[in-house]
């Protein structure tokens, strides 16, 4: 009898879990996901616009465009499922995906995540608190929000930020004309800007079967809205206890498959979500030297269906971003532990082209030698 077409489409799920893995987007997140998948017996297969990706670099990449129905259904053919390097890729590209491969995260953690607003939307309705916010369409609207919020303020847009591209703080009413000059527009969104002590990040993951792990806190510093080092585990219990509960609020009313992060404030104490990441994250990467298991591995063990591994950190990480251009290999690896990660991008004024990792035993070494290794770094 004839196989239905249907069923030679279907997912094959394998007794060992499933193997195929499609990644739209080849960045250098993609391409820790891949090198990560290789000893599991993972094969990774990614879509993306360039021949000379991160990824393209170390696995098979179909060119096109990320939401090429084509490519999409091309990249979906040959996977068991597909995943994301980046996230924004629209709930309608995805859906008649659907039917070929699982999407993992589903495509709703995804949707949700691309707009700020309705992420803060999500957030409220989980009891998880947020920066006081209010959207903002026109001029009109941003002056309104600046009278009932104040200043300083955050103008962002709601969609396609990244690495604090797409915000402006206001500092006074005399900023406001600037600020819309530079990001005027319908979709934004004015956030008062806090006054946090730390910004500190939980990664975690969840199983098809819905297991949930978290690794340690991580603290983070940014500099112009950028990642510029973080430092692992962050040791505060009724932090990480607060972090855990609302992760896991997250990840069970998007019914999550993969690796997501929360990045919050802490607040006189508190912790106030600022947003979600729907994937591996950068305040993640001390996990491939720093804990038993990688967020990647996580990652790609979660939407294969294997069972999750050990989060536990080993011993004391901080990792650093490779901003603008890489520094000297051969100082930087002099470095005792120093795990050195070059993603194989061009250099270019502001990108994360590369990070190292520096672990000890004890932190009050690892923050000397994140000290002295930081001496060493310049970021362009
Ligand atoms: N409401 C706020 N109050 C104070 N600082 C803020 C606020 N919003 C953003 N920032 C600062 O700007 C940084 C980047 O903001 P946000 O995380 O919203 O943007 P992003 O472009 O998505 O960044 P990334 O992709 O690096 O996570 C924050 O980590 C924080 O340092
Ligand atoms: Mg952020």
């Amino acid at each position: 009898m004839k196989t239905p077409a249907v069923l030679k489409t279907r997912p094959i799920l394998q007794k060992n879990g499933l193997s195929r893995v499609g990644i739209v987007g080849a960045g250098q997140l993609g391409r820790m996901m891949a090198l990560a998948g290789y000893p599991l017996g993972l094969h990774s297969v990614f879509l993306d616009r360039g021949k000379n990706t991160p990824g393209a670099q170390v696995a098979e990449t179909l060119i096109g465009e990320l939401e090429d129905p084509g490519q999409l259904a091309a990249l979906a053919a040959r996977s068991d499922v597909l995943t994301f390097d980046w996230e924004n890729i629209s709930g309608k590209a995805l859906a008649p995906l659907a039917h070929v491969a699982c999407i993992r995260p589903p495509a709703a953690a995804l949707e949700v995540s691309q707009d700020r607003l309705h992420e803060k939307a999500l957030f409220t309705r989980l009891n998880i608190p947020v920066a006081p916010h209010r959207a903002v369409d026109d001029l009109a609207g941003l002056h309104e929000a600046t009278r009932v919020l104040g200043f300083p303020g955050v103008l962002k847009t709601r969609r396609l930020g990244y690495d604090g591209k797409g915000q402006f703080v206001l500092r006074s009413s005399a900023d406001v004309a600037l600020a819309w000059d530079l990001l005027g527009g319908p979709g934004l969104i004015y956030e008062r800007f806090l006054r946090f002590s730390r910004e500190i990040s939980i990664v975690g993951a969840r199983s098809p079967a819905g297991r949930i792990v978290s690794y340690p806190l991580t603290a983070n510093t940014h500099v112009g809205g950028v990642l510029r080092y973080s430092v692992a585990p962050y040791v505060n219990a009724k932090l990480e206890r607060l972090a855990i509960t609302y992760l896991r609020r997250v990840l069970k009313a998007l019914t999550y498959v993969g690796v997501a992060a929360i990045e919050f404030f802490v607040v006189g104490g508190r912790l106030i979500a600022n947003e979600m990441a729907p994937r591996v994250h950068n305040s993640g990467h001390w996990t491939i030297e720093g804990a038993v298991t990688s967020q990647f591995e996580n990652h790609m063990r979660a939407i294969c269906e294997l069972p999750l591994g050990s989060t536990r950190a080993l011993g004391h990480s901080a990792m650093i971003n490779f901003l603008g251009g890489l520094p000297d290999r051969r100082r930087l690896l002099a470095i005792e532990g120093l795990a050195y990660h070059d993603y194989g991008k061009e250099p270019r004024p502001g990108r994360k082209v590369g990070h190292c990792t520096i672990q000890r035993p004890r932190a009050t070494d690892r923050d000397e030698a994140l000290a002295a290794t930081l001496k060493l770094i310049e970021w362009t």
